[in-house]
């Protein structure tokens, strides 16, 4: 761990003089606000920040905890907060979203664009008998109509799932049949990096798998104009739905429970599970962090690069900014194409004030620029940077202090947000104008979430001892239940060892001993990071057993990897004879295609290795601690007294 005293950058005078949250004592007089009146606490900032059609008149209900209620006698809509309230209030002419694709064309969507082509497809959708509490699954690239499909489910009360356009037929007929999704909107292809790739032949696919019944119709944005199958009866041109369609469309005024979105992510075991989320709560959390976390001010420009199909896309994109009435950068592209200058250069262009992204794009780009000056950030004018975000991973301190000094011209504060698909926004985060920051820190709890650190029996742990993260109290925001499977929603986050009490995240943290600040030390489950992507070890391995010709036996762990966070490592035992040289790289190849045929490319281990059997206690427990090591390439240090055969150990020592 850093040394908090020697290595703490103070907030910047240039951001901390005029920021929403000015200097420590105003962070800490809203931290004592909610620690007074917590419900209090919310239902003024509820008020501040979000439009209600009938006010509420009772703020949070823990009448059937774990399942708490916000501002449940309220009602709104999202999409009339994200929308007409701008229009309402003068901003119909600004920009919302200046929209890049991938070969670098740049149009400019107002608030009134954007209202206009949500009510009309929201008309659509109610034509094609879409109706409140229905889910939709949204499977689209980087796009005005992917953000537009979002805010036309959330103007109807439809249930909207997005699944990121990289999951496989397999992924997306899971998600849809357990959602019951009644339709799905589409694209023909997306184009990324120069290329053109699949989504309705994905989606057609994924349909023929069966499971998938309750679509009744599939919507389908023209975006390449490649070829696509196209079914009569079911598939409809989003332009030919569209176009008759009047530019309004009346709300449909919603419970501040009722359910705003579904969103697939891995847990430790099984299935991914469908977190929901909320309408009320879960806007003024999107509403309140974006203005605290990212300062963002009405001039502001902000970027945050991550797709609509991650929780990150959807608050920080789809539903944050605009319910601010803030300008942002939409990107359908990759940050290295045409080169490795491409983030750098669209922050020049567009004058992006406020950049929030990912710390594996951040590693891979500095490597991309110590490899090619051409693609070195120092060759473009990022002076229009005010603030830089960080999300989804913990950022190591060189990548920091490189993200730092290139990017932020070392007057930029970083903003180091932890938070979780289940938490559905920023909850411990620094403000960059109170926060001083600590390279490698989340630092503090966003004002209002009650985050501590605890021992296996829900015990305080004293600061500088590594412990159990959780969160003691509810929040507007938080995960409701996991669609269709409430006792898997107990026991995944409230369960019994800490008698219900407390939110537990799954990750591991640690206070520093003399700040307080956050660490994250990593998952305490079987649940990986890779490139911020959240993947369960289990999930991999249901996925190479499932290759029944090949396979008798898997194990998935993950191991340190200096670009991605964390790698894949696949430990396999086939039906066949161990393989060796050009055998074993094949057989290696071949399951990775399967693995990305199951799930989705961002599956597929990087290491293979095969061994005859895997080191078993005599009980036949995979010893995963043994196999941690043996990823990471570390000489064996467990007592392997009890393994059955410990020769295996030298088999596994090769990957392919
Ligand atoms: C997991 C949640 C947050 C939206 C994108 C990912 C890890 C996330 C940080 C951070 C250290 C972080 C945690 C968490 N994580 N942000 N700033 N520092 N770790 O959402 O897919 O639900 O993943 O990502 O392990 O539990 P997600």
């Amino acid at each position: 761990m850093s040394d908090a005293t020697t290595a703490l950058y103070p907030a910047p005078d240039s951001v901390s003089k005029g920021a929403f949250v000015s200097g420590m004592p105003a962070y800490e007089k809203l931290v004592a606000e909610a620690e007074a009146d917590y419900a209090g606490y919310w239902a003024r900032l509820a008020r501040e920040f979000v439009e209600w059609k009938t006010p509420f008149t009772k703020t949070l209900d823990e009448s059937q905890a774990p399942f708490f209620k916000w501002f449940e006698d309220g009602t709104l809509n999202v999409s009339h907060n994200c929308l007409d309230r701008q229009v309402a209030a003068g901003l119909g002419d600004k920009v919302a979203i200046i929209f890049e694709t991938d070969d670098g064309k740049v149009s400019r969507h107002t608030y009134s664009d954007l209202l206009a082509r949500t009510a009309k497809l929201a008309n659509a959708l109610r034509a094609q008998g879409v109706k409140k509490g229905d889910r939709v699954v949204i499977y689209m690239p980087m796009s005005i109509e992917g953000i537009v499909s979002m805010q036309a489910c959330a103007r109807i009360g439809a249930t909207h799932s997005v699944v990121f356009g990289g999951f496989s037929a397999q992924s997306l007929r899971d998600r849809i049949q357990d959602a019951g999704a009644v339709l799905v909107l589409t694209a023909d292809e997306q184009q990324r990096g120069g290329k053109q790739l699949p989504l309705k032949a994905i989606v057609d696919e994924a349909l023929s798998l069966g499971g998938c019944e309750s679509v009744k119709n599939v919507i389908v944005y023209k975006r390449t104009g490649g070829n696509i199958a196209w079914h009569e009866g079911r598939d409809l041109w989003l332009h030919d739905v569209t176009e008759k369609q009047p530019d309004t469309a009346e709300p449909e005024w919603v419970s501040a429970e009722h359910p705003l979105f579904l969103l697939y992510t891995s847990g430790s075991t099984g299935k991914p599970k469908g977190v929901q989320h909320s309408s009320g709560g879960y806007l003024l959390h999107a509403a309140v962090t974006t203005k605290w976390t990212f300062d963002l001010h009405p001039d502001d420009i902000f970027w945050c690069t991550a797709d609509i199909g991650w929780v990150t896309g959807h608050t920080y994109i789809a539903y944050g900014p605009l319910a601010l009435g803030g300008t942002q950068v939409v990107f359908e592209g990759i940050p290295t194409f045409p080169d490795a200058g491409r983030f750098w250069k669209m922050i020049q262009d567009h004058k992006v004030s406020i950049f929030y992204t990912a710390p594996t794009a951040i590693r891979s780009l500095i490597k991309a620029a110590e490899g090619n000056e051409a693609v070195h950030p120092k060759r473009y004018d990022l002076t229009s940077l005010r603030i830089l975000g960080s999300v989804g991973e913990p950022i190591n301190p060189a990548a920091w202090e490189w993200y730092h000094q290139h990017i932020g011209g070392g007057r930029c504060p970083i903003v180091d947000t932890f938070w979780q698909t289940e938490t559905g926004g920023h909850v411990i985060t620094p403000l960059p104008g109170a926060t001083p920051l600590v390279p490698g820190s989340c630092t503090l709890p966003f004002p209002g979430i009650q985050a501590a650190v605890v021992d296996e029996t829900g015990k305080d742990v004293p600061w500088g001892q590594g412990g159990i993260l959780v969160i003691k109290k509810p929040w507007p925001s938080m995960i409701r239940t996991i669609y269709g499977d409430p006792e898997r929603f107990k026991k995944s986050y409230y369960p019994e060892d800490f008698k219900g009490k407390y939110y537990l995240a799954g990750d591991g943290a640690i206070r520093d001993a003399k700040t307080g600040y956050f660490t994250i030390t990593g998952r305490i489950d079987d649940v990986l990071n890779v490139s911020g992507h959240r993947m369960g070890t289990m999930e991999i391995e249901s996925a190479l057993v499932a290759h029944t010709d090949l396979v008798a036996e898997a194990a998935v762990v993950g191991r340190p990897d200096d670009t991605t966070g964390e790698a894949i490592c696949a430990f396999v035992v086939l039906k066949r004879p161990r393989p060796t040289g050009d055998e074993a790289k094949a057989i290696a190849k071949e399951l990775r295609d399967w693995v990305g045929k199951e799930i989705g490319p961002i599956a597929k281990p990087k290491d293979i290795r095969f061994g005859d059997n895997l080191p078993k206690t005599r009980s036949g427990k995979i010893m995963r601690r043994l196999l941690r090591s043996v990823a990471k390439g570390e000489a064996v240090t467990q007592d392997t007294s009890t393994l059955e055969n410990p020769a295996i150990l030298d088999q596994l020592g090769q990957a392919y």
